[in-house]
């Protein structure tokens, strides 16, 4: 049977290997990391949204094999590369995983072969920077191999949209190019939508994200302006989200975090500049959403002034949710880790509380017991589904909290602050 190669084995890849293997393909997974392969061999997932049973269920069928050797790439039809596009320091696009990997594939490369980008990236990426590497092959993509960009849209946690059920766009270098993705993604998930180019679909996953930076940075800055009029965004955005159309529900928090939204806008606006052009939306909206952490810290420093006549320096401060977001472990680009650098900063002794998270070893931080009485502060940063916040509203001394997870409309008793 023929065999899919999946490039880059993390929140992109695994998924999609299942959804593969699902369909009764044959699934390869080629990651760098030995102990990640060998854990996947073993049928164990360290993806929350591939439970181990299922993934155990391909392995034990011959269905799904990991590797870290790339010349198993020579035995597949096709190679799906979901490899992370991160920003440099300038945060400008950095491509060196993506562009060295793809260094690798060239030399292994084989006739007919269907290679798709699903990493996020800019607009010419595959054509400008992927292709040429890969004809090192000596084979001419569009004839001697296949070439597209299908983005990954997987929003990990959530149960309602998978990477099966979500439509696939996809966009080839050539009409067969685009054919030859079709057919591959039709076997496996429900919906494929064809678009004209590889750049089409590139800018159709940024125009996705830059859609949610915009209209969170949106409500952020609303948040802000409500702090100072005394009104609650909470019950705003609320009773907005009751119009039935032209409104879609978008909510304040502490900043942006996880792989994508903090990250991707910007890889349009380096891009936009080689054409004299200014993504401004993006630059407001970054700047806006970065903002956040700032506001946050001094929203507990006024509420452990007011509420409990203590200053930041020297108080207890529990963080309560560090991950990007509530019922996921991923803690990449997460504000939790900003707030809690501008709250030691501010000289507040700090500690967390995760259930997902046991240990943020760069912040020599474990998770603690959530006993919040022994806080001067509770600050609710993500709002995981498992905590009861009944009962951390009775046993916490001050609240401030930047989700509505405990509820409550307006500061109530001078205990419970909110965004
Ligand atoms: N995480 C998401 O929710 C999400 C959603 C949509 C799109 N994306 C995009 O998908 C891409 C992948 O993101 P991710 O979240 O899956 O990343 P990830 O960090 O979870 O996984 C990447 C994997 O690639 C492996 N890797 C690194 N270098 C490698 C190499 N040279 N060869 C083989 N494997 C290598 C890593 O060990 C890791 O297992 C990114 O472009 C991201 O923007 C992510």
């Amino acid at each position: 049977m023929s065999t899919i190669a999946i490039v880059g084995a993390g929140y992109v890849g695994v998924p999609l290997a299942h959804v593969f293997a699902g369909a009764g393909r044959n699934v390869l997974l080629v990651d760098v990391q030995a102990d990640r392969v060998e854990r996947l061999n073993r049928g164990e997932s360290y993806i929350e949204d591939v439970p181990s049973a299922e993934l155990k269920k391909h392995v034990d069928a011959g269905l799904l094999t990991a590797t870290t050797d790339y010349d198993e790439l020579r035995n597949a039809d096709a190679i799906l590369v979901a490899l992370p596009t991160p920003l440099s320091d300038q945060r400008e696009p950095d491509l060196t995983i993506l562009l060295d990997a793809t260094r690798e594939i060239a030399p292994r490369l084989q006739p007919g072969q269907l290679v798709v980008l699903e990493s996020t990236t800019y607009p010419g990426t595959t054509r400008e920077r992927v292709a040429p590497l890969l004809e090192a092959s000596g084979l001419k993509a569009g004839e001697g191999f296949h070439l597209a960009f299908s983005p990954e849209r997987v929003d990990p946690g959530r149960e309602d949209w998978t990477t099966k059920t979500t439509p696939k766009v996809v966009g080839g270098l050539t009409e067969e190019c685009t054919r030859r993705a079709v057919e591959l993604y039709a076997g496996a998930v429900d919906e494929v939508v064809e678009v004209s180019s590889p750049e089409a679909a590139e800018l159709t996953k940024l125009l996705e994200n830059i859609f949610r930076s915009v209209n969170i940075a949106l409500v952020n800055e609303l948040a802000q302006l409500c702090d100072r009029m005394g009104l609650d965004i909470w019950e705003v955005v609320d009773a907005a989200a009751t119009k039935p159309f032209g409104f879609m529900r978008f909510e304040p928090g502490p900043g942006l975090g996880g792989h994508c939204l903090p990250v991707d806008p910007f890889y349009l606006s380096w891009k936009a500049r080689q054409f004299d052009f200014y993504t401004e939306f993006i630059e407001l909206a970054g700047k806006v959403n970065q903002n956040m952490p700032y506001f946050c810290r001094s929203l507990i420093s006024q509420a452990l002034n007011h509420g409990a006549q203590r200053s930041l320096s020297g108080s207890k401060v529990l963080v309560l949710g560090v991950a990007y977001k509530a019922d996921v472990s991923d803690t990449r680009e997460s504000p939790a880790l900003k707030l809690i650098e501008l709250l030691r900063k501010g000289g507040a002794d700090v500690a967390y509380h995760d259930p997902h998270v046991p240990e943020l070893p760069r912040h020599g931080l474990s998770s603690q017991p959530l006993e919040p009485g022994d806080y001067d502060c509770v600050t609710v940063v993500t709002a995981h589904s498992s905590i009861d916040y009944e009962r951390l509203v009775e046993d916490a001394k001050l609240i401030v909290d930047f989700r509505n997870a405990t509820g409550r409309n307006g500061r109530v008793d001078g205990k419970v602050w909110k965004l």
